[in-house]
């Protein structure tokens, strides 16, 4: 179910017109495009929120870019971003109700049709369940939960319910990794994937803090499940109300490998620690290596595998996915000047090559690698030496090949999370499929929780194919 054409990434022409609709054939389509999509925007479509923090702001202050949203109610136990995003939504003539409990909002609020849940993800489930009973559509944050049971019944709500419930890997919706993984799939541009690998490293301040004099008490903390106002604040790095960081950051990137090999991996063996943090219970470092079996690439079934590392002491190296194949291999990031594409020398020159982006910025690769004589050059004495004896320590030697700048979508300038909502939007108003349901949200959901059981178990597990089945 997760990995059906439908989710896999492939650009549906329509949707390569948007982004591209600037230019060649777009300039002719766009138009009739734009007067369908004006038609069916004019649905207003009335908007809670269920948690504004750090997230629930971003994600507002996005979809307030949205035509004809109307804001209607906003929940959140702190009343410090309760009262925030109250007032934001005021600025731009929303006038919003401000609730503590979620419950009493859907209760009060009958005309609303979506909810943007973003509480921490022990909450996910809960906010989700509720809001979908309660006749709503949802958009609901990553990680869907730290409990694969709770995952579960979010995705046999859905269903049952048969309202929509999106899950927020916002790079599921995001051009730029759409065409990438239309480049890997239907161009072929790394030829047979052998090989995955992703990190992010981030160096994080432990603790967030809270404005003085906006304490939550202690009679409310304890009724909402937190224990001290600095759990409540950092809550991600504890195993109550977290996955830990192969969640919170894993879980964008390890989604995507999933996506691109259109498959769910078979086994996973990993280590990590919390090393060099006190007072936490999550990892603060961790390596893991996964394992697609009989990975389908149009020939014969093979075995990729796949490693993710994830450091949260130093900010060395930024975060990206890199995809390898026998033809090239292909770099990407949220971050959308870092990455690019490199094609081998022996693989045949393509004609969409020409329209890939020039290499460029500090991290791009040379135009041209230096070619390797194969010939001997002779020394002093008279004796042969490799051609490699003449390459300087401390030059690196970029791989012979083709290189290519970051993937870029002619005209897309929007920040990362706003194509994301707009597709919960679309599938609204117009039925358009989701990028990200909760069916696929499930499944990265169990690909990456799995990490923490491999740590504690210290030895390679594997995944049984109905673990993925919600
Ligand atoms: N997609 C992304 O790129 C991305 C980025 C950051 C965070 N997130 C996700 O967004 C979610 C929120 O993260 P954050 O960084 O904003 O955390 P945060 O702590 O800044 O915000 C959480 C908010 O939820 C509220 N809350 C807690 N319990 C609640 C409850 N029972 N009912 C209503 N509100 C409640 C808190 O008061 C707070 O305002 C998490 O699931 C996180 O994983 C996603």
């Amino acid at each position: 179910m997760a990995h059906t054409e439908t989710n896999s990434g492939g650009l549906s022409r329509r949707d390569f017109l948007k982004v591209t609709g600037a230019v060649g054939a777009g300039m002719v389509l766009a138009p009739v495009i734009l007067g369908e999509e004006a038609k069916n925007a004019s649905k207003t479509v009335n908007v809670g929120f269920i948690g504004v923090g750090t997230q629930g702001r971003v994600l507002l202050t996005n979809a307030l870019k949205i035509p004809n949203l109307r804001f209607v109610g906003v929940a959140d136990i702190w009343p410090y971003n309760q009262g925030y995003a109250v007032r934001t939504l005021k600025k731009y003539n929303h006038p919003a109700n401000g609730y503590i409990e979620y419950a009493e909002m859907l209760d009060k609020e009958k005309d609303i049709d979506a909810v943007i849940v973003a509480t921490p993800d022990w909450k996910h489930a809960e906010c989700t369940v509720a809001a979908l009973k309660a006749g709503k559509h949802v958009y609901c944050e990553k990680e869907m939960s730290n409990d694969i049971a709770l995952a579960k019944e979010m995705v046999v709500t859905s269903q049952q319910t048969k309202k929509l419930l999106q899950i927020g890997h916002q790079r599921r919706s995001n051009p730029r990794y759409q065409l990438a993984i239309d480049y890997m799939q239907k161009k072929n541009c790394c030829g047979m994937l052998t090989f995955l690998s992703a990190g992010w490293s981030r160096s994080k301040r432990l603790d967030v803090g809270w404005p003085k004099g906006q304490e939550l008490d202690e009679a409310a903390l304890k009724k909402y499940g937190y224990d001290t106002m600095a759990r409540f604040r950092n809550w991600r790095w504890y195993k109550k109300f977290s996955g830990g960081p192969i969640a919170d950051l894993g879980s964008h990137q390890i989604d995507i490998f999933n996506w691109a090999l259109k498959a769910s991996p078979a086994a996973v063996m990993a280590a990590g620690g919390c090393d060099f943090y006190e007072g936490i219970e999550w990892y603060d470092n961790i390596s893991a290596l996964y394992e697609w079996d009989n990975v389908d690439q149009g020939g014969k079934k093979h075995t990729v595998r796949g490693y993710y590392q994830l450091l949260s002491t130093s900010s060395h190296g930024g975060y990206s996915e890199t995809f390898i194949g026998t033809d090239g291999s292909l770099i990407i990031s949220e971050n959308a000047g870092t990455g690019g594409m490199r094609r081998e020398q022996e693989a045949a020159e393509a004609d969409w090559e020409k329209e890939l982006p020039k290499p460029s910025g500090p991290n791009a690769a040379p135009a041209a690698a230096p070619k390797v004589e194969e010939k001997k050059a002779e020394t002093k004495d008279g004796a042969k030496k490799d051609a490699d004896d003449d390459i300087k320590v401390g030059h690196s030697v970029p791989a012979p090949g083709r290189y290519f700048g970051p993937i870029t979508v002619a005209g897309f300038n929007k920040s990362e999370h706003l194509p994301h909502i707009e597709n919960f939007i679309a599938a609204i108003r117009e039925g358009a499929a989701l990028t990200c349901p909760g069916e696929v949200g499930y499944d990265t959901a169990v690909t990456v929780l799995k990490v923490n059981d491999a740590i504690v178990a210290a030895k390679r597990l594997e995944f049984k194919p109905e673990e993925f089945k919600a």
